[in-house]
């Protein structure tokens, strides 16, 4: 693994370059991290909205819980002192506590006193965090729908941007996150500072000198912890980073399986992952190195802390017995062995939530960083926002007369045009076909009047009003579209074809289906209706996919039809099949028709010949045919053999 090797020392040496130059670390550039921390939090803090009240009542409990909790760390206290080395109780002590002062008796009352209150308090934190998990949960399923939501709206070079993975990875890990921060940066932290203080005020009160000796290792505490949390924090990004270039080259390999087959790139691609994943393994090892010396650190902090109080205590208690015993000291003044085991179970839940809070810091980072590319994409503007005054349409109230009026187009992001000043008109009704050779702009055009994009100049007029005015959703369930990839959804046949129209029954589905010649083999199937036909529709010959979803398109009963290549799989047999019920349907339907077989549009009211982007040539196919040399030849070269070339054979 020579490769991952080298490629994990150019991840060192850019890490130390990074941190000299003060920036954030690998995998920082991708996401625009422009937002600060107090607008972060409020951000988070509007997400809870609707919770508040849970979230409120919740960490109210908690705290009661945690106060409960360090009660019983007092009652060793009174077991060794009071009842063991039978020291008065303190004079102030409370009368109606009534404790008594039988000594058996008190330890029994002490035993019992802590049992119940232990479980009091379980029974309150156990509530708490029920409540506190709920509302996790629940903020987890409203941001992922905001986040899916959005993501299904955004502009479609967007969509392609992000790659379906990128989607599913923030949806799955960012948006999974963000709820995380309920607990981290609200729950924990909360019930931290509340042992904190619990346990501080307790300590000042039994031996403030004992005190200000543990308020010494704060510093060391929040030392270590800022110099490290600073430097896991990259090696973390560095790691996710890793992580979606392994993910993502697994599903491109998979979703391309074919290919890898058909030219043997298995164990190509094989070691490709394996060096990925190498890679990661190695950031993954550094960056448990940088966790666990945090944690050893700490873990050595804690027995050193205990050895100091022990020997500083039990020279303490030595010096006071001598004290007592001298008469120079009142008992009740001095310090016991009570207080010294009392103080080391507080030194515990005091050091606890330090290491809490400092742990938390890491996961903190990451789930804001998540909540950073969440709100990056939710701050995207969605497709085609609706112009005031945008006209809902109607399949009834719609004739269907489509104008493209000098329209000009290039892909976003993109300066070539893909289409220059193009015209043509469909009356309501017409068929208008499109042909010319490939990449001059057919789907393209398809597209805009799809209203998949907008043109740059120009417009594109239904009934005489702009596609612009017109409220989007409103417009494309006008539309019946048969695209040139045919796209089928994993599930049974009767599924994919009902998709073109909610709530469509089995017999308008077996309709839309005699109609695109598809009943006769899906009824040859085992399961006819209900065969799965797996990712894609891969189970099934390409002409039959594309049947599929011109049933789809059809079910939808459109007022505009978009046909881009939707027969170009099928026998000639099959697709006059198709025409014939076609035709009817076309009748009183404006339709688009792309094909590259000129027998197929032959009979198309008007053809629109595209050359670059431009409209060459429009007319009947009677009139192409005398006018027309361009579209003469098309035919042409469709119905004469294919010369034979001597230089055909491709020599490698
Ligand atoms: N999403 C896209 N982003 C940028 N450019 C694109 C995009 N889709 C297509 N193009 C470009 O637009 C041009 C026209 O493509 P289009 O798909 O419209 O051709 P076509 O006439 O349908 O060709 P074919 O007959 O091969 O389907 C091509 O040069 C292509 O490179
Ligand atoms: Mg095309």
């Amino acid at each position: 693994m020579r490769s991952s090797r080298r490629r994990y020392r150019q991840y060192l040496e850019q890490l130390k370059a990074d941190r000299r130059s003060g920036r954030r670390g690998p995998g920082a550039k991708s996401t625009r991290r422009s937002r600060s921390l107090s607008r972060l939090l409020r951000e988070f803090l509007g997400l809870l909205q609707g919770h508040k009240l849970t979230i409120g009542l919740a960490l109210a409990a908690l705290a009661l819980g945690t106060v409960l909790k360090l009660i019983p760390l007092y009652s060793t206290k009174i077991v060794l002192d009071n009842v063991l080395a039978g020291h008065p109780l303190p004079p102030a002590w409370p009368v109606w506590l009534a404790l008594p002062t039988d000594r058996r008796m008190l330890l029994t009352v002490v035993a019992v006193v802590t049992v119940v209150i232990a479980a009091i308090s379980l029974a309150i934190n156990t509530w708490s965090r029920w409540q506190t998990t709920r509302v996790t949960k629940r903020v987890q399923v409203s941001i992922r729908r905001r986040v899916f939501d959005h993501a299904a709206r955004l502009p479609l070079h967007r969509v392609y941007e992000l790659k379906s993975g990128g989607v599913a990875s923030i949806l799955r890990e960012d948006a999974g996150g963000i709820a995380d921060l309920i607990f981290s940066m609200l729950y924990n932290p909360w019930r931290a500072m509340i042992q904190l203080t619990g346990s501080l005020i307790v300590l000042a009160w039994v031996d403030w000198r004992l005190l200000l000796c543990s308020l010494t290792l704060f510093p060391i505490v929040l030392a270590s912890h800022s110099t490290w949390v600073n430097r896991i924090r990259p090696l973390f990004r560095g790691v996710r980073a890793s992580r979606q270039t392994v993910d993502s080259h697994a599903t491109e390999t998979f979703g391309g399986m074919r290919v890898v087959r058909s030219f043997s790139r298995q164990r190509t691609e094989s070691a490709n992952f394996v060096s990925n994943n190498d890679t990661m393994v190695r950031q993954e090892v550094l960056a448990w190195w940088w966790m666990r010396s945090v944690e050893l650190v700490w873990a050595m902090l804690i027995p050193v802390a205990s050895a100091v109080l022990l020997w500083y205590g039990g020279m303490r208690i030595l010096d006071d017995t001598a004290r007592v015993e001298a008469g120079t000291l009142a008992i009740e003044n001095a310090f016991t062995v009570g207080d010294l085991v009392m103080f080391l179970g507080f030194l515990v839940a005091l050091l606890s939530p330090l290491e809490t809070l400092a742990e938390s810091a890491t996961g903190v980072q990451n789930q804001l960083a998540g909540l950073d590319r969440v709100l990056d994409l939710l701050a995207e503007p969605t497709e085609m926002p609706a112009r005031p005054g945008a006209i809902v349409v109607r399949r009834d109230g719609v004739r269907g007369h489509v104008v493209v009026r000098n329209v000009s187009f290039a892909y976003p992001g993109s300066k070539v045009r893909v289409l220059t000043d193009v015209s043509l008109e469909a009356a309501p009704g017409e068929m208008i076909a499109l042909v010319g050779p490939s990449g001059a702009g057919k789907t393209t055009l398809c597209n805009l009047i799809a209203r998949f994009y907008d043109p740059v100049e120009g417009a594109i007029e239904l009934d005489g009003v702009d596609l612009r005015d017109i409220e989007v959703t409103s417009y494309r369930r006008l539309l019946g579209i048969v695209e040139q990839d045919t796209f089928l959804f994993d599930g049974t046949i009767a599924d994919n074809i009902g998709y073109g129209r909610r709530g469509a029954g089995a017999d308008t589905i077996e309709r839309a289906a005699r109609l695109a010649n598809a009943h006769e083999f899906i009824t040859a199937l085992p399961d006819g209706y209900r065969t799965l036909i797996g990712e894609r529709g891969v189970k099934l010959s390409g002409g039959q996919r594309q049947r599929l979803a011109i049933a789809r398109a059809l079910l939808a009963d459109p007022r505009i039809l978009i046909l881009d290549e939707a027969t170009s799989n099928l026998d000639t047999e099959s697709e006059r099949l198709i025409q014939a019920g076609l035709q009817t349907l076309m009748a009183d339907r404006t339709s688009f028709v792309i094909a590259h077989r000129l027998s197929t549009i032959a009979h198309a009211d008007r053809i629109v010949v595209l050359e670059h982007g431009r409209a060459v040539e429009q007319g009947t196919h009677e009139q192409l045919l005398a006018t027309s040399t361009r579209y003469r030849r098309m035919v042409e070269l469709q119905t004469q053999p294919i010369p034979t070339s001597p230089a055909a054979s491709y020599e490698r």
